[in-house]
């Protein structure tokens, strides 16, 4: 596995890439490499020529009072985890080489971005468009793999692709889980063992709700208070939003139909932790 730092050498090796006609699946993270990390590496790996990993932690996407500064940096074992996992190239550039000092452009995403993480965190999905759109033209892949774990960001990178008519196919893997339930996370290293386990009960919570829409219950407002009633019960855990949504428009419906997306966002201490589930209404 070869590691790049700089944009302009990334750029180059991948257009030769895309000359030989290599298939390019590409995996970005900000690192803190995880099992959930590893099974989009795995995916890419199985599918392509060549998987290429970016790792870089996107100050763009961090709000001010936000964990930029305390974000986890384990080069070393990213770099192990990276290349077990099946990755041919790790690309990992200092912040100036994906924004030198003058650079002043930012993608913005309209009303999928708005709600939920959008609202929680201003700015944050402008930030992700940014350096998605940069890490694409830079790595130029066939395919892109992204995790169902962050399903709002899922469906941002796919309507940027459509939009921007980018030749790149979205894959959207299944969320990688604790033993107990918990969705993995770089952010769950922030976790006390008792936090740990307070964190679960947004899992909980999410598993609830789609047992209570498979029971039969077809009105968004009962599910939304049944998770947020199962969270605020919870000692130790603060609610920040939970709700039964469109699964394409992210948008409350005024009942559930067809694809429907639980969302929910909590704190745990001062850890920030988000999950969702899908399930089809017949
Ligand atoms: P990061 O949080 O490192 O996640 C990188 C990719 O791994 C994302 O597509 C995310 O959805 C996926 N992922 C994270 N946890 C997962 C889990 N438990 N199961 C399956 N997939 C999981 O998301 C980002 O970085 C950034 O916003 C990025 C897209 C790289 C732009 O900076």
């Amino acid at each position: 596995m070869i590691v790049i730092r700089s944009a302009a050498r990334m750029a180059a090796v991948a257009r030769r890439l895309e000359r030989e006609g290599k298939r390019i699946g590409f995996v970005p993270t900000m690192g803190a490499l995880h099992e959930g990390h590893c099974s989009l590496i795995r995916a890419a790996a199985a599918r392509h020529d060549m998987v290429i990993v970016s790792v870089f932690v996107n100050p763009l996407q961090f709000g001010p009072r936000e964990d930029f500064a305390r974000y986890p940096r384990p080069f070393g074992r990213d770099r192990r985890l990276a290349r077990a996992a099946g990755a041919d190239l790790l690309f990992a550039p200092p912040a100036r080489e994906l924004y030198p000092p003058g650079f002043q452009t930012a993608v913005e995403v309209g009303p999928l971005a708005r709600r939920w993480e959008g609202s929680a965190r201003p700015g944050h999905f402008r930030g992700v468009a940014t350096v998605v759109a940069v890490l694409f033209e830079l790595t130029r892949p066939t395919t892109v793999y992204v995790g169902q774990k962050d399903y709002q960001q899922a469906l941002i990178v796919g309507q940027l692709i459509r939009d921007l008519r980018l030749p790149i196919r979205l894959r959207v893997q299944p969320t990688v889980r604790e033993p107990g339930g918990l969705a993995m996370s770089s952010r769950n290293a922030y976790l006390s063992a008792a936090e740990r386990r307070q964190a679960l009960a947004l899992f909980h919570a999410l598993r609830a709700a789609r047992a209570r829409i498979r029971a039969g219950e077809r009105r968004p407002g009962r599910i939304a208070a049944l998770m947020r009633g199962l969270i605020r019960a919870k000692a130790g855990v603060r609610l920040e939003y939970a709700a039964a949504v469109d699964a394409r428009t992210l948008e409350p419906p005024r009942r559930l139909r067809g694809r429907v997306a639980l969302l929910g966002a909590v704190r745990v201490g001062r850890t920030r932790l988000i999950d969702n589930l899908l399930v089809g209404v017949p």
